[in-house]
């Protein structure tokens, strides 16, 4: 199976070790985008650990996700610099265009949404992040361009593998 020899691959450049736990689970959520629970028990049994001893891992931590992501994870700062400078707007704005609350992957699997308590760069404010890109002074004009330009990216792909 594909993903289980995928899933062996991260555990072996770990060594195998337990206490590496953490950075297993890292890299199968890279891998995949999620933790599929395939995944989960075939690392628990890897490493001869109890099965509810992942899970509670990969339960514990944000990062981690049980359910399927987003090739694009977007993420509003809520922070209270980037609140007072329109946040709340932005976020509304892409709740309407995707159709998916925070915490939530719209159904092609291309966006997932989420939002933090600042992220450090709150003279750029509002900021959100698309992955781990920045796009600081946003308003709700630009979320559209924003959304086209990752939905185009994902278009174009797709019609060079169709090639
Ligand atoms: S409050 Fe948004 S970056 Fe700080």
């Amino acid at each position: 199976m594909i993903i289980l020899d995928k899933v062996d691959k991260i555990i072996d450049k770990h060594r195998y070790e337990k206490s590496e736990l953490i950075g297993i689970l890292q890299g199968i959520q890279e891998e995949m985008n999620y933790l599929p629970p395939d995944a989960i028990r075939h690392t628990a049994k890897r490493l001869n650990l109890p099965l509810s001893q992942v899970y509670g891992i990969a339960t514990f931590y944000k990062r981690f996700s049980l359910t399927p992501r987003g090739r694009y994870t977007i993420t509003v700062c809520c922070g209270t610099a980037c609140h007072v400078r329109g946040a709340p707007k932005i976020l509304e704005e892409l709740k309407r265009q995707l159709c998916i609350s925070p915490g939530e992957t719209t159904s092609d699997l291309n966006f997932s949404l989420e939002t933090v308590n600042c992220v450090g760069a709150c003279a750029l404010g509002p900021v959100i992040l698309v992955n781990q890109e920045y796009y600081g002074q946003m308003n709700c004009v630009k979320v559209g361009k924003l959304l086209e330009r990752y939905t185009v990216t994902k278009r174009v792909k797709a019609e060079a593998v169709a090639i």
